[in-house]
């Protein structure tokens, strides 16, 4: 069944890789030559994410004109309003923001503010803006959760009030979101473990609220995969980029999920949390996360068994498998008789949905085992002992968000959450290695980067190598016949070589001493080079991620590519026995 109407659509390009910081060339291309305002914070500054960002625009026509790195944890209208001035200031025409919820949030709202001025309440609201075309905005998330490099919405405090004004606009979501999963590895594991179980809480309300649809449903569910799989492990090694890389795609699916599908009654407390009592976003959805499932399992609950089966939680169903049994084995005159079970398999759902619940508590004690996450608003820094409990039932019951929970939420329903989670007492639950399961292998970029650090070099390592190839009794053959003539311009390094199989004998050229026309031009870094002749790297794949440019003859030359496998092997043989055994990708 579907919902009566449903839309979906994606206009920002988000691109994900390791190390993809430093490879923009391509993607911001087509912004040409721009004056950008880089928003971001003290931290991240201190950490050197806004350097490395800049170095990576470096060989980009985009210039970084100004920084505003004051924005803080919970961004204030004040923050937007010296944001936006200072964009003014130096005639910026982009924006870009590197960081957390926070930044992001604050990116887009300056972004606003400097193209239709006044203060930033008079923007508050949603779909505002009409047709004003705002300035090219570019995402660049530190943190995996808010999903705000793909969302229309943003959130500002104003603390004057102790409440967070909403906005949801069309234009806030950005031009390009860049998901580079080595700019979110110096998060501290408390940050990792609330920041995840925000992403977490936007797959999960995305997948229950009465706004639910199809395209929203599977990047709920795939992003809830990915939390299970991925969050633990990316806590206890925080340098285990894999885990960290999956966070990351898993809040942007997330991210999407929720801009379409909205979120619900989880981050209508949580918000009243973070305005009354400065509760932290990701922690306060983290301890609401489970209340609010509970309260609203019956009006969801075969959503909710179903959300448990993709956190691993997997019940038996007696009744379909012993139907399918009789049906496909050629029995299907006796299907009829598993109907009774039925309602077996109606009563497991029912206990999977629960075990869902108690799968989300378990995993904020595992979290707080490994993180030292509070387990309760005491802990959180609620200290006069929940006086403003009215307060933040009534801002609560007030929050855009309360719409879409899919069971009408009660006054009194939110006062006893809010109740209940000052005077828990859970315990930390110990992690197991099983909960650390690996996320799957990806090579890490690290290893290969800036291995030629001039054309020299390049020359002489690949050049020795290329000889060694035309050399070699299993290559050189097969080469000669291929009768191809291959050129590869890497930068960096800046540096071309050909390869040309035309002639009686294969020949190799480096730089202008080739002065004839190849049949392909292959454009690539030399890292890239390094990496290939490793084995390491999918040539097809490669081209798909632009890390390869091809002109010419390209299916020719990938043609070429199975008898190249034994120079796979060759490469780190021939790098240790020329002194270079340091540069081998282990
Ligand atoms: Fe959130």
């Amino acid at each position: 069944m579907l919902p009566d109407y449903f839309e979906f659509s994606l206009p920002t390009r988000a691109i994900y890789g390791i190390g993809v910081i430093d490879q923009l060339r391509d993607a911001v291309g087509p912004w040409g030559r721009r004056r950008a305002l880089l928003v971001t914070d003290a931290v991240l500054v201190k950490a050197g994410l806004a350097e490395r960002v800049r170095a990576g625009l470096g060989a980009t026509a985009i210039e970084i004109a100004a920084v505003y790195d004051q924005v803080p944890p919970n961004s204030t209208i004040r923050t937007v309003e010296d944001c936006a001035a200072l964009g003014r200031e130096f005639g910026c025409d982009l924006v870009i923001g590197l960081g957390g919820g926070s930044v992001l949030d604050t990116a887009k709202v300056a972004n606003l503010l400097m193209v239709k001025g006044g203060r930033v309440q008079d923007h508050m609201g949603a779909y505002l803006l009409g047709d004003t075309r705002l300035l090219p905005l570019f995402l660049i998330p530190t943190t995996a959760g808010t999903g705000s490099e793909v969302t229309k919405v943003a959130v500002i405090a104003d603390p004057d009030h102790d409440v967070k004004l909403p906005f949801a606009e069309t234009q806030f979501l950005p031009d390009l979101a860049i998901l580079d999963p080595e700019l979110t590895r110096s998060m501290p594991p408390k940050l990792t473990a609330a920041t995840g179980m925000d992403a977490l809480t936007h797959a999960i309300e995305a997948y229950v609220d009465k706004e639910w649809s199809p395209a929203a449903d599977g990047l709920a569910l795939q992003a809830i995969r990915l939390i299970r799989a991925n969050l633990l492990l990316a806590c206890a090694q925080p340098d285990h980029l894999p885990a960290r890389g999956a966070m990351l795609a898993a809040s942007c699916l997330a991210g999407i999920a929720f801009s379409h599908s909205m979120v619900g009654m989880v981050h209508g407390i949580s918000h009243a949390l973070g305005g009354v009592y400065h509760i932290p976003h990701g922690l306060a959805n983290a301890l609401v996360l489970p209340e609010v499932m509970a309260y609203n399992l019956e009006s969801r609950l075969d959503r909710f068994a179903t959300i448990a089966e993709a956190l691993g939680v997997a019940f038996p169903r007696p009744g379909a498998a012993l139907g399918n049994l009789l049906r496909y084995g050629g029995l299907g005159f006796a299907a009829p008789l598993t109907k009774p079970l039925g309602a077996v398999d109606r009563w497991f759902r029912r206990q999977a949905a629960k075990a869902g619940i108690v799968y989300i508590r378990n995993l904020n004690r595992q979290l707080a085992q490994l993180t030292g996450m509070p387990l309760n608003l005491r802990d959180a820094g609620v200290q006069d002992g929940l006086a403003k409990l009215e307060q933040v039932v009534e801002t609560a019951m007030s929050d855009g968000a309360m719409l879409y929970n899919p069971r009408e939420p009660e006054r009194e329903a939110v006062a006893c959450i809010v109740r209940t989670l000052y005077q828990a007492r859970p315990t930390p639950l110990p992690v197991t290695a099983a909960d650390l399961q690996p996320a799957g292998m990806m090579m890490t970029a690290r290893e290969t980067r800036d291995v030629f650090p001039d054309a020299d070099t390049l020359y002489r390592v690949l050049g020795g190598f290329f000889e060694r190839l035309k050399a070699d009794p299993q290559i050189g053959g097969p080469l000669k016949a291929s009768r191809l003539c291959v050129q590869f311009a890497f930068d960096p390094p800046a540096a071309v070589m050909t390869i040309d199989a035309r002639g009686d004998e294969v020949k190799i050229y480096r730089g202008a001493e080739f002065a004839g026309q190849p049949e392909v031009t292959m454009r690539m870094s030399g890292d890239f080079a390094h990496a290939f002749w490793h084995g390491r790297i999918n040539l097809v794949s490669a081209l798909t991620r632009r890390q390869v440019v091809a002109k010419g003859n390209v299916p020719k030359t990938l043609k070429l590519l199975p008898i190249l496998k034994p120079a796979y092997a060759l490469y780190p043989q021939y790098l240790a026995e020329t002194g270079l055994a340091d540069k081998i990708i282990r």
